[in-house]
This record gives C-alpha cells, sequence and structure tokens, in this order.
C-alpha cells in the first residue's frame, strides 16, 4: 500500500493504471475509518482493478461554528483498516495543495443543496461539491463509492457529475450500523455513555416511520409528527430537521410515494448526528 501526498503525482500515477487499462475504484473520505468506510472499500475491491482511498478533513464544507479543529483523527489506525481492505493507495493532500492562498473557484449545484442539511449548515455542500470535483480530476476514477448514510450527499454527487460531464460511475452502498441501530459515523466518539443510549432514539423512529409506511400510513405529517415526539422523550435530543423528502430532489412530499426518504438530524447534547432510512 502506498502513500501519495502531492495531487501532481497522485494524478500521474492514476493515468498511468487508466492508460495501462486498469479500472480504478475510489473511496473519498475524511479518515477516522469505522465500518462504514470499510463496507465501501471492499466493495471498490471486488470491483476494480485498483482502489484508491482518500483521507482529507475538507476545511471548505465546514461552518464557522462547526467541529473542523477538533474532527476525530487516527492516521495510523486508518492505515490498518485500509491495507486490511487491501487498498492499493492512500491519497492524503494537504491544505496548502488543495487550497492554495488565493483559491477562488467553487462548486455550487443547485436546488438539491436548499433543504435539509443545505438549510442547517449554510456553505456545506458547496464544500462538499468543490472538494469532490478536485478529488474526481486528480484520481479520475471509473467509480466513486459513497454511503447512504449521507442521502443528500449523495443525491448532490450524482447531480454534479451528470451536470458537469463528468464520466465517473456513482455507487451508493447502504447504511452500516452498529449492532443497537445507531448508523456509525466518526462523530459517535463525541458522545458520552449516556447520549450513546439516547441516541438509539434516531433508528427507532426511523424504523418506526418504515413500519407504519408498511402498515399503510401515507402522510408524511402524521408519520413526521409521531417520529419528532419519539425523538423528544430524550431529554438530550435536540431536533434539527425530520423530514420526508424525494431521494432524487431532496424536496418535501406530503405522501409517502416510491421514491421517499425520512432524513433526519439531531443534537444529542452538543453532538449532531444523522441518519435516514427509504420508506417507498
Ligand atoms: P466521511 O464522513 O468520512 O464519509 C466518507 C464516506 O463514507 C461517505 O460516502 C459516507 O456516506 C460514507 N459513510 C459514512 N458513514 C457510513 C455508514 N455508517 N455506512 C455506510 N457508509 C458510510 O462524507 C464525507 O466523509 C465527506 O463529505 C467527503 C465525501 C469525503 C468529502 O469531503
Amino acid at each position: 500500500m502506498r502513500i501519495i501526498k502531492s495531487p501532481a503525482k497522485m494524478h500521474e500515477i492514476c493515468r498511468s493504471f487508466s492508460a495501462k487499462g486498469k479500472t480504478i475504484g475510489f473511496v473519498p473520505t475524511m479518515g477516522y475509518l469505522h465500518q462504514g468506510h470499510v463496507s465501501l472499500l471492499e466493495k471498490a475491491r471486488k470491483e476494480n482493478d485498483i482502489v484508491i482511498l482518500s483521507i482529507y478533513v475538507n476545511p471548505t464544507q465546514f461552518g464557522p461554528k462547526e467541529d473542523l479543529k477538533k474532527y476525530p483523527r487516527d492516521i495510523g489506525n486508518d492505515k490498518k483498516l485500509a491495507k486490511r481492505s487491501k487498498t492499493d493507495i492512500i491519497f492524503i493532500p494537504s491544505d496548502k495543495d488543495m487550497y492554495p492562498q488565493g483559491y477562488g473557484t467553487f462548486v455550487d449545484v443547485g436546488s438539491v443543496t436548499n433543504n435539509l442539511c443545505g438549510i442547517s449548515r449554510p456553505g456545506h455542500f458547496k464544500g462538499v461539491a468543490t472538494i469532490v470535483t478536485k478529488l474526481f480530476n486528480i484520481v479520475i476514477p471509473n467509480i466513486a463509492y459513497f454511503g447512504q448514510k449521507d442521502v443528500q450527499q449523495c443525491a448532490v454527487i450524482k447531480k454534479l457529475v451528470s451536470e458537469l460531464n463528468m464520466f465517473v460511475k456513482i455507487k451508493v452502498l447502504p447504511i452500516k450500523r452498529e449492532n443497537d441501530g445507531l448508523a456509525i459515523s466518526s462523530r459517535n466518539v463525541y458522545l458520552s455513555e449516556k447520549e450513546r443510549e439516547d441516541s438509539r432514539i434516531l433508528c427507532s423512529a426511523l424504523y418506526y416511520a418504515k413500519k407504519s409506511v408498511k402498515h399503510g400510513q401515507r402522510s408524511s405529517d402524521k408519520i413526521i409528527a409521531k417520529a419528532k415526539k419519539m425523538i423528544l422523550s430524550k431529554r438530550s435530543a435536540k431536533i434539527d430537521y425530520v423530514k420526508i423528502v424525494s431521494q432524487d430532489t431532496m424536496k418535501d412530499i406530503d405522501k409517502v410515494e416510491k421514491k421517499a426518504v425520512m432524513a433526519i438530524a439531531v443534537f444529542i447534547g452538543k453532538t449532531r448526528l444523522i441518519d435516514n432510512i427509504v420508506l417507498g
């Protein structure tokens, strides 16, 4: 497994793989790897000749009051998990290389960013779209792997790739969960023991929503109201949003239909957790 830091060097290596007809599978991450990330790497390993993982805590996707400085990092463990997943190359660029002084080019994908996390985290998806565009330009992957955990991010990336004529196939893989249902996230380490217990309410609310749709409930308002009540039964919980949206457009929908997703963002104490479930 090689570690590459220079974007130019990374691109040169990827070009030579492509020239030899080798397919490149790419997994972009911010590091502090867990089983969610590993599932993407393993899928990439199965489907490609070369697997490239990027680790970069991208400053432009964090708001001024967010956790950029304290975002968890453990490069030693990341290398171990990457190696175990048979990753060929880890790309670890520096801030200086990604955003040199005077940097000014940003990618804005429009209306899919106008709801959910796009409201609570202004500028977040502009940062995500920008860094992913840059990484795709450097790595020129055949297939890039993303997690359903960040459902709005997936919609952003798909739109970006389609509208900017990037010939990268986007694959979205299911959410990996802890045994008790909590969606695995690098940010779960911020939770105290009690908060960790309370955080199970997120997936309980989502499972409840899924079950009520199975039993014939179609009214978004009714499902959302019950889910909110469940979440607020935990004293440490503060709701950012609980919504039912279309998976493609990220717009609110009144009646649960084929592409409906329930997406939630909840503060447990000071930690903001997101999760979602496909209802349609
Ligand atoms: P990060 O939060 O490190 O996540 C990297 C990838 O892992 C994303 O595609 C995310 O959806 C996926 N992932 C995270 N938790 C998961 C889980 N429990 N199950 C399955 N997949 C999971 O998302 C980012 O980084 C950044 O925004 C990035 C795309 C790298 C741009 O900076």
